[in-house]
């Protein structure tokens, strides 16, 4: 591009500006050209799906932008997108239709219920006890399902599960993983015309700790598990982010074929195999049911040696030719069953108990533990949840106590070992005030738990500021436990509003502040301003409102406004939105300190609307949808959640104000209702690529 030899020419330093040449009116405002053309580029392509330049165009863009500010430092601007320190998660990539939807796995979780899984299997085949049935077992990577598409041999194009029917078209990021071949190793006569080549993408153990490690040091958010920290890899808008973060893959299913020919799982591991497509060694062929459910037996010890996460086995038929036979049903195949591992628990001490306070002023105790292994991960706390549940499993410090993690749960206290007391136990009892503010607590009638309700509490703001900047709330990285606890602590936020005022200078004070985690901060903040509104009603931190009713409530009301002016009747009026719900949205509007709040913020400039959200596309936005009969691929609610995500309302009636009613099979008096009334009626299939056709 001409714009760099630009650069060039009036980089050249003079003998009397030894240091750095000044930018001239001609750089400035490039720059500021160049800032707008990258953030226009940026609304078209991830927020409305509708990019008017190439991707190379876009670089191009941004490399001269941050030629430019290197040589002139005094143009950078807290809020130029090169100053996006870290990586940013995209919201929306191209949504892409699985030719075969990507189903999931029914769970099995003993072995009685693999056995009723294979009698079930044999009345479908109407076989009796006899023949056994040969399986192939695998282990069941804990990661993300990705569909890859190769075309003679080339991998064209790679999606995410999504729904099961529409995924996410992540090519680009797909093409950083080293193990996901650019060509499959074999004869071109030898491969299907097309394939799609089905697996998991995951974060090993290793790679989980260095990445954490790094966010730690940066001042950034750390991931709470190795899934999750491929899902964020996997997800980032820009590639180069993904490539840094070491992903891998295995590969065992496959979706759409043009001319394949495998015979069996087996079979087609092999092949893959062969074809240069990663899988996993530690499979084997069983027999019978009982050589598989040896297998599982056999992984639940042994994968604690594995480099990666598992979270069971997949037993499969082997036979392609049993597979067909048996066939799939709407959610998954009846000839694969996940065998899930029950919870891990371990015996460990309690060295003492301790409460902490949440950002909603809940006091909850939480024991500290002589550190365990439970399920791959050191476990050094557990919570105890209530002072009612203490005295319940009668826990006391000194104890020795069963733990017990299941998945992503935090670990809690199964039950005492009481054989093991020796009389040193000590009885806990539960604090009279806040060990943060010293206030008296409360325990609210038919409530189980105590609480500040100091509403200057430093935990609580604390607490409440952490939840305000995090991931799914305002993303303000940057803002972790650390700096949270330093802002409130230092009197400088007193609400999460008094973010917005804040100065370099003042950041700059406090202890392992540098420049550059001062700038992000300060750019983190600038963008958050533009949070869609789920994500600033679900930041306020209100009781009972997670990120799903924050959705409903966004899609519903439009603006805070309109929320705010809302009664408890006519919130608990919302679909979806309860009585407790209703109360607890009604009571934190009314509270004086919170309007004030929210004055400050959108004096700042948070003034999200509805419309700031997902684009929403005019075949769903306002409109209301009411399905009807057996839907065959999709679950209902499903079906539901996806309206409602694109703008749209699901409702259970039928009027002249419904926009389509989706008809599945066995549709009875609302089909001819919308036939009476003359309202548009979708199939499930016209449905679906309604969907797959919309942002
Ligand atoms: S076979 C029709 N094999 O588990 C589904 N799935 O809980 C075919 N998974 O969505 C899946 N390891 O993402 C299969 N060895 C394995 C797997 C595996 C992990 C995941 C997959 C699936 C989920 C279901």
């Amino acid at each position: 591009m001409d714009n760099a030899r630009e650069v060039g020419e009036t980089a050249i330093m003079t003998e009397n500006e030894p240091m750095a040449a000044r930018a001239g009116n001609a750089e400035t405002d490039r720059a500021a050209e160049l800032r707008a053309l990258i953030a226009r580029a940026n609304e078209l392509y991830y927020n409305r799906d509708a990019p008017e330049i190439s991707d190379a165009a876009y670089d191009a863009l941004q490399r001269e932008l941050r030629q430019l500010e290197e040589t002139f430092p005094e143009l950078v601007t807290p809020d130029s997108p090169t100053q996006t320190v870290g990586s940013e998660v995209a919201t929306t990539f191209r949504p892409l239709r699985h030719r075969l939807p990507m189903l999931s796995l029914d769970n099995a979780f003993s072995e009685d219920e693999l056995r009723a899984w294979e009698e079930k299997n044999r009345r479908v085949l109407a076989i009796g006890p006899e023949p056994p049935i040969e399986y192939v077992c695998e282990l069941k990577i804990d990661g993300l399902s990705i569909n890859l598409a190769y075309e003679k041999g080339r991998f064209q194009q790679g999606a995410t599960r999504g729904d099961g029917y529409v995924g996410e078209d992540i090519t680009l990021n797909l093409e950083t993983i080293g193990s996901i071949p650019r060509e499959l190793k074999t004869d071109q006569d030898a491969i299907p015309a097309r394939i799609e080549v089905r697996g998991e993408v995951f974060m090993s153990h290793r790679e989980f700790a260095r990445i954490n490690a790094e966010a730690e040091e940066q001042g950034g958010r750390t991931f709470a598990n190795p899934r999750n920290a491929a899902a964020g890899s996997l997800r980032q808008k820009d590639p180069a982010q993904t490539a840094n973060r070491k992903l891998d893959v295995f590969l065992y299913a496959v979706g759409d074929c043009d001319g394949c020919s495998f015979t069996s799982q087996y079979h087609l591991l092999e092949t893959y195999s062969k074809w240069g497509l990663r899988t996993n060694p530690n499979i084997r062929i069983c027999p019978g049911l009982e050589d598989a459910i040896a297998f599982c037996t056999e992984w639940q010890t042994r994968k604690a040696t594995l480099p990666y996460d598992t979270d069971g086995v997949v037993v499969k038929v082997n036979s392609f030719d049993l597979q067909r036979e048996l066939g799939t049903n709407s959610r998954s195949p009846r000839w694969a069953i996940a065998y899930k591992y029950p919870a891990q628990q371990v015996r460990t001490k309690v060295e003492s108990i301790e409460v902490q306070v949440g950002r909603t002023g809940a006091i909850t105790p939480v024991a500290y533990l002589t550190p365990v292994a439970v399920a791959g991960v050191i476990v050094a706390r557990a919570t105890l949840h209530n002072e009612d549940e203490i005295r319940r499993k009668d826990v006391r410090i000194g104890d020795t106590v069963v733990i017990q993690r299941a998945g992503e749960v935090i670990p809690e206290v199964v039950e005492v070992v009481t054989s093991e007391r020796d009389g040193t136990e000590r009885v806990f009892e539960m604090p009279k005030e806040c060990p943060s503010c010293a206030t008296l607590l409360i325990r609210a009638e038919g409530e189980a738990v105590l609480r500040c309700l100091n509403p200057e509490c430093p935990k609580k703001m604390k607490e409440g500021l952490q939840h305000f900047t995090s991931r799914g709330a305002m993303d303000i990285e940057g803002v972790g436990e650390k700096q949270s606890e330093q802002l409130t602590e230092s009197g400088l936020v007193k609400d999460p509003a008094d973010l917005y005022t804040l100065t370099r200078e003042q950041l700059l004070q406090f202890e392992r502040m540098g420049d550059k985690l001062a700038a992000k901060i300060l750019v983190n903040i600038e963008r958050s301003k533009a949070r869609p509104m789920a994500n600033v009603i679900f930041a306020l931190g209100i009781r009972h409102i997670g990120e799903h009713t924050a959705e409903v409530l966004a899609a519903h009301f439009g603006s805070i406004e309109a929320l705010c002016a809302a009664e408890a009747d006519r919130l608990g009026g919302v679909h979806e939105i309860g009585h407790t719900t209703a109360e607890s949205i009604a009571a934190w509007f009314r509270e004086p300190r919170n309007i004030k709040m929210l004055k400050k913020l959108e004096e700042a400039g948070v003034r999200p609307t509805a419309h700031s959200a997902l684009p929403k596309s005019d075949q769903f936005a306002g409109k209301t949808f009411v399905f009807t009969g057996t839907l065959v691929q999709l679950k209902r609610e499903d079906a539901e959640t996806m309206v409602k995500q694109r703008g749209g309302r699901a409702s259970g009636t039928v009027s002249k104000q419904t926009s389509y009613v989706v008809a599945g099979e066995s549709a009875g008096s609302k089909l001819t209702k919308a036939q009476e009334l003359g309202v548009p009626i979708l199939t499930e299939e016209e449905f679906i690529d309604l969907i797959a056709a919309s942002p």
